[in-house]
């Protein structure tokens, strides 16, 4: 025998018991979103390196580790797409859609980043995100954040809690970069490899350690809402106060940094403490001057995005997995004549009832590994036909899930008795 391959490391498969609620949590997102106003963008899986380079920053996780980056044959270096928002402000501005006018797009699909996988983190993971552009007002981010509590509640999902910060301007960052690099270099001995190396490339990360060790120095440090531009602290008192008004709730962190370069005032996550060390479900905020760093015209936006793996394993553990839908009907055939007129038949079945669920028995065998295969689908229903049956012009119904009589059914009324029968 030859050897087996395997799946890649952190990329998983989602196999058909899980799907279910894999379609049912799109459902709702796809209905929320629309419901919202939003349309659905369908990008590229791979965009050019230097675009997410220039959007996420040189300088972070993704960009300097976990990118899946190859040339193609060409030589262009390409990279998987590690988050969904740099393609969706490449292609917004590569088709005039975010030009002096207001936009609010969605898309869903894989992401890729090669991270070091355990429960909740994997290489190939799934998103469902959000972008809003063209306004500035914290009208849209409380808007997009109550939209996200929606979600929940329409999922059943209870146990996740928002956190809110803001990151001011960049001229704002700048200044507060400033002292807490003064800071840290009054304590550099305390700070980790990690950190020292970020003193000089991006400080603000180091605020985002998760190191026990450097706990009592972060909690010191100073902080970011101190140093607000009076532009972003009047921002984020209004959306505190909309948010108030949704009946949403929050708490304010000042130490929620994100990992991404591109964010400007409102930042906010979900966060639960269900799913162990990754326990973010959904992230976002504001990026008012990204849109002019890839070359379009200054707009603001903001977004969020879902991860979809850790949604799912939290409504797993509250209410497990939905049924799979079962067939309505199997239908068991034996005899050439019979096989030929079943083929007729249930083509027949398709066009009277829309959204009957039928399955074919295909690949022979008798008529009781057939009820085998009946009784596994889960169908309600076995219809039988041989080539007695056909010479009969009937059609045998058995019940398999419940006492009830076998029954014979002419061919000329089948689709009505059926529709009266199980649908
Ligand atoms: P992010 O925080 O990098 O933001 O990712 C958003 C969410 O994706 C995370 O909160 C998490 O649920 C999920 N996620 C990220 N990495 C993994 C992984 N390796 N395995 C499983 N799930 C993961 C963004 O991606 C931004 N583009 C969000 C955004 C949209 N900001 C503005 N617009």
């Amino acid at each position: 025998m030859s050897q087996q391959i395997q799946a890649v490391r952190g990329m998983k498969d989602i196999l058909p018991q899980e799907t279910p609620l894999w379609q049912r949590v799109e459902q709702t997102l796809r209905d929320t979103f629309s419901a919202y106003g939003y349309s659905e963008i369908r990008l590229p899986l791979a965009e050019k390196t230097e675009l997410f380079q220039r959007s996420i920053g040189e300088v972070t996780d993704i960009v300097e580790k976990e990118m899946y980056t190859f040339e193609d044959l060409n030589h262009e270096r390409l990279s998987l797409r590690p988050e969904g928002t740099a393609g969706c402000v490449r292609a917004g501005i590569e088709h005039g859609l975010l030009h002096n006018q207001i936009q609010r797009l969605w898309y869903m699909g894989a992401m890729f980043r090669h991270e070091r996988p355990q429960k909740g983190r994997y290489r190939q993971f799934h998103q469902a995100g959000i972008e809003a552009f063209g306004m500035e007002g914290p009208d849209i981010d409380g808007e997009l954040i109550a939209m996200t509590a929606r979600i929940w509640k329409s999922l059943g999902v209870t146990s996740l809690v928002l956190q809110i910060n803001s990151l001011g301007t960049l001229a704002a960052r700048q200044i507060y970069r400033g002292h807490l690099v003064e800071y840290f270099n009054g304590h550099r001995e305390a700070l980790d490899e990690d950190s020292q190396r970020r003193l000089t490339t991006n400080p603000l990360r180091i605020l985002d350690s998760k190191n026990p060790d450097m706990r009592e120095l972060i909690l010191a440090a100073p902080q970011l809402s101190e140093h607000l531009d009076a532009e972003s602290l009047a921002h984020f008192e209004r959306l505190k106060t909309l948010l108030d008004s949704a009946g949403v709730l929050y708490t304010v962190n000042p130490r929620l940094v994100r990992g991404l370069d591109y964010y400007s005032k409102t930042v906010f996550e979900w966060v639960t403490d269900q799913l162990g060390a990754q326990g973010t479900v959904c992230a976002g905020g504001r990026y008012d001057g990204l849109i002019e760093q890839l070359g379009g015209k200054a707009a603001p936006a903001i977004g969020f995005a879902i991860g979809l793996e850790r949604l799912l394993s939290l409504i797993e553990s509250q209410a497990g997995l939905p049924a799979p839908q079962p067939p309505h009907l199997y239908l068991l055939v034996a005899g050439e004549h019979a096989e030929r007129a079943g083929v007729k038949l249930v083509e027949s079945l398709r066009d009277a009832l829309p959204g009957l669920r039928l399955v074919m028995n295909c690949g022979g065998g008798s008529f009781k590994s057939q009820f085998k295969r009946a009784d596994k689908s889960g169908a309600r229903v076995a219809l039988l036909l041989g080539d007695e049956e056909l010479a009969k012009n009937i059609v045998g119904v058995k019940f398999l899930r419940e006492e009830r009589a076998q029954q014979e059914i002419s061919m000329d009324n089948l689709a009505a008795s059926l529709r009266e029968l199980i649908l």
